[in-house]
């Protein structure tokens, strides 16, 4: 793998992450740094994308980066066959860094063992979104003052939602509580159950969405993801398995706060925006100030 990608989160240290949070926070208070002159960054999106590519390609624009690349395979010479090999490979002579999205699981980390030049997982199927990770713990340390010792609800799909893989990596390093509330179908994989028993983390899986969010620091919703199921039938018996509603946050603690990766479809009513409580949309602008820190870290510039 090239030394600098970002494949998942577990290829960064603690003292890595706290690096890019603090250097995102520099970004955040001072986002004039024309840091990217020099160079000209790849964005690869096989997948749709609003908030990962935009907010990336405006981090690079922001710090006078060039951003070559496409917004869907269609535009692209895979329309004509060509393999994901020979992508990589020729779009790494053109450019300093790449920061590709794939459906298939494990895309990114055979992209990084190609590659000439460093590969961003902008996400791969149901596996890792480590760049979303990032901002996640931005905003989770940014409103509640620290990562440690944390009471946090992961809601929706637990199955294929690749963030919640990621987030609950990260903060496996600072003492978390976990409550994990999905339908049956769309539990948390083995895999990551495993990882949280042998870090000795606590966890507890629910069914329902109810009265015991009033313990929780950060409720982390997440869209069921129609996309990744095979049969649209399973799709339809558990698309509405939860929605947040205001009222259901009367009793809640004042610092908690409410996350989402976004897109939303019916998961967070649209009563909760107004709500103090409601981050989704600040996270998601922090999202910027996470990638400006992120790309100048990988391209040894700050
Ligand atoms: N959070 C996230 O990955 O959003 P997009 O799919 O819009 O990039």
């Amino acid at each position: 793998m090239n030394r600098k990608s970002l494949i998942s989160i577990m290829d960064y240290s603690k003292e890595d992450i706290f690096k890019i949070l603090d250097l995102a926070e520099e970004f955040q208070n001072n986002p004039k740094q024309r840091l990217l002159e020099n160079f000209v960054i790849a964005s690869l999106f096989f997948e749709p994308s609003t908030r990962t590519r935009l907010s990336f390609e405006s981090a690079i624009q922001k710090l006078g980066g060039k951003v070559v690349g496409f917004s869907e395979a269609a535009n692209s010479s895979v329309a004509k066959g060509e393999s994901l090999k020979d992508t990589i490979l020729t779009v790494s002579n053109y450019s300093d860094l790449i920061i590709m999205r794939h459906p298939i699981e494990g895309s990114a980390r055979y992209a990084s063992e190609i590659s000439s030049t460093p590969i961003i997982n902008a996400g791969d199927g149901a596996n890792q979104h480590p760049t979303q990770c990032l901002l996640d713990l931005y905003s989770i340390r940014k409103t509640q003052g620290s990562l440690e010792n944390l009471n946090i609800f992961l809601v929706g799909d637990l199955k294929y939602g690749r963030t919640v893989h990621s987030l609950l990596m990260a903060m496996s390093d600072f003492n978390p509580s976990f409550n994990f509330v999905s339908p049956q179908q769309l539990r948390l994989p083995q895999e990551y159950k495993d990882f949280l028993n042998e870090k000795e983390i606590e966890y507890y899986e629910h069914d329902k969405l109810d009265e015991n969010i009033k313990y929780a620091d950060i409720i982390y919703v997440t869209r069921v993801q129609k996309e990744r199921f095979s049969d649209p039938v399973e799709y339809e018996k558990v698309k509405n398995a939860y929605v947040l509603k205001n009222k259901m946050l009367e009793e809640t603690k004042d610092n908690l706060r409410i996350l989402h990766p976004l897109p939303r479809v019916n998961e967070i009513d649209i009563d909760v925006d107004a709500n103090p409580k409601a981050y989704y949309f600040k996270q998601a602008e922090n999202g910027v100030y996470v990638r400006m820190a992120l790309i100048c870290h990988i391209l040894g510039v700050k």
